[in-house]
């Protein structure tokens, strides 16, 4: 079975998801000095001949793709951009990972961009391990943190380790699977990795130690798989605490790659031939250059430097000749990847978010969706001359993910779509950088987006008498642009022949 685990950290801004990436890729060897995931600069471009590349091409995948290995097992950690704003980007992500880790603050329980990502998660039975970290603070009762998980995700939850006490009186964390406790040391009060004998517990802890086993269920495997339960631990990435027993847990439990559908059926991680799809195209930061990096999580095969692949759509093969893989310790270089890997390939525009590579055929992986966006915005040119520079400017950034485009069936007012504000702000300054287009973004008069479909006859009447509701998406998909979420529900409630989706699979 495949030794590759491939998963995303999900959060709130603030949480610890940055610490926590440090800890893990410190036990897995991957860096050697902590704070250099935050590193910035020349400081971090100075480190290894990897960096020449993003220096040369402008593009900083650094952190995109986190590679560590620890007893024979390779993690994939791929990043969800931390803005306080979502993006596409990190929606598209978690269609690339086979499992997650929540990392929500013990004081603060979930928050709402956790719950945002974990029903992206859900949609997709992706499972989730908990982390309810900051232990080290003070925080919520345990029971409560469990609880508000339960309930707010509808998810069962097996707490797996138990802190002893928090904030001024943290004494600890005890984990079930071998009954010891991880205890602060020195004055930084860390977990140096030595483990005690579960003694020595406060009454009223043990109290609770004892409720919680016969109260919560025994860790179920297959559940977990399925996304219907989290296990839960407890820690503090901080003063490291519980991530060893998280990257054991990721090794044990999370799911190795799995199949993904197609347009010919299920396909294996085991088929022989290389398949994949693209999650993530990222722009050269050198506007002057156009060269992008599209992000291909391999879905099967062993990929060779200098194979041929075809991306679907374009009919002929193209050569990847200078990958990028994350490999291991250094990021280096390496030669092969295999499913579950994430490989970077460097291209001018010709590979696109969705898009399927394959060594054999014509392939497509279905099920890499749109995302409704969650504000609109019409698009008005400054200089009314440069309509076409803004359609192609429109085009190729709906291509590479950083905003969708709707194209009313009446009128000639483009509509924009995201699903957080800061892609808006890229979206005008990269119009004007690189594209030499100046426009503003007006309020919209819809609220709203849904892909609609059906038969050509139940559309066609439905067309008729929403005309001024209806555009295209930038592959010539019907979309019912609505003015309120009431406006959705009224409508499919008329229309039962037609479905109405937040979601687009490509
Ligand atoms: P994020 O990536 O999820 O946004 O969170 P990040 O790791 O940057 O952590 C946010 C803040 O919480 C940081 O403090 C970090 O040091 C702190 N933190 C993370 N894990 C723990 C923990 O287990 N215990 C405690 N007590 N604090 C933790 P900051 O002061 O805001 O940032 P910095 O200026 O120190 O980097």
């Amino acid at each position: 079975m495949s030794n590759r685990r491939t998963f995303a950290i999900i959060s709130h801004p603030d949480a610890g998801k940055t610490t926590l990436t440090e800890k893990l890729l410190l036990q897995g060897g991957a860096i050697h000095l902590a704070g250099e995931v935050k590193a910035r600069g020349a400081a971090r471009r100075a480190r290894s001949d990897w960096m020449k590349i993003e220096q040369q091409r402008g593009i900083s995948v650094t952190s995109s793709v986190m590679t560590f290995q620890k007893d024979g097992v390779v993690f994939n950690l791929l990043d969800t951009p931390g803005h306080e704003d979502f993006s596409e980007d990190t929606y598209r992500t978690l269609t690339a990972v086979d499992s997650a880790i929540m990392v929500i603050d013990a004081a603060k329980g979930i928050e709402p961009q956790t719950r945002k990502l974990f029903e992206v998660c859900r949609m997709r039975s992706v499972p989730i391990i908990t982390f309810v970290n900051k232990v080290d603070r003070e925080g919520r009762s345990v029971f409560e943190t469990l609880d508000e998980v339960a309930d707010a995700l509808a998810l069962d939850v097996v707490p797996m380790s138990w802190p002893i006490g928090m904030g001024g009186i943290f004494q600890g964390v005890m984990s079930f699977a071998d009954e010891t406790i991880a205890r602060p040391e020195g004055d930084s009060r860390e977990f140096l990795g030595k483990r005690e004998p579960a003694v020595d517990i406060p009454e009223d802890i043990a109290e609770e130690i004892e409720l919680a086993r016969a109260g919560y269920p025994e860790f179920d495997l297959e559940a977990y798989r399925h996304g219907d339960l989290t296990p839960v631990y407890f820690g503090s990435a901080l003063k490291n605490f519980g991530v060893a027993e998280l990257i054991d847990a990721i090794a044990r439990y999370a799911p190795p790659p799995r199949p993904q559908s197609s347009s010919e059926g299920t396909v294996d991680p085991e088929r022989p031939d290389v398949t994949g799809f693209i999650f993530k195209v990222q722009a050269n930061m050198d506007p002057q250059h156009r060269d992008r990096i599209a992000f291909m999580r391999m879905v099967s095969g062993t990929f060779k430097r200098g194979m041929k692949l075809t991306p679907s759509g374009l009919g002929k093969p193209i050569a990847v000749h200078s990958p990028i893989l994350f490999f291991a310790q250094d990021r280096e270089i390496a030669d092969t990847a295999e499913a579950g890997d994430i490989i970077g390939i460097p291209n001018h525009g010709t590979l696109r978010v969705g898009d399927t590579l394959s060594e054999r055929n014509d392939l497509r992986f279905t099920g890499l969706p749109n995302f409704a966006p969650e504000i609109l915005r019409r698009v008005v040119l400054k200089d009314p001359t440069k309509t076409k520079q803004l359609r192609k400017a429109l085009d190729d950034l709906s291509e590479e993910g950083v905003i969708q485009v709707f194209y009313p069936e009446i009128g000639s007012q483009w509509i924009v779509g995201v699903v957080g504000q800061l892609q808006l702000d890229v979206l005008v300054s990269r119009l004007e950088a690189e594209y030499k287009v100046e426009a503003v973004l007006e309020p919209s008069p819809f609220d709203t987006a849904r892909w609609i479909k059906g038969s050509d006859a139940a559309l066609k009447s439905f067309a008729d008498f929403n005309s001024s509701n209806l555009a295209k998406d930038r592959d010539g998909d019907p979309v019912f642009m609505a003015r309120s979420a009431w406006d959705v529900g009224y409508q499919q409630e008329r229309n039962p022949e037609l479905t109405f989706s937040a979601t687009k699979e490509r």
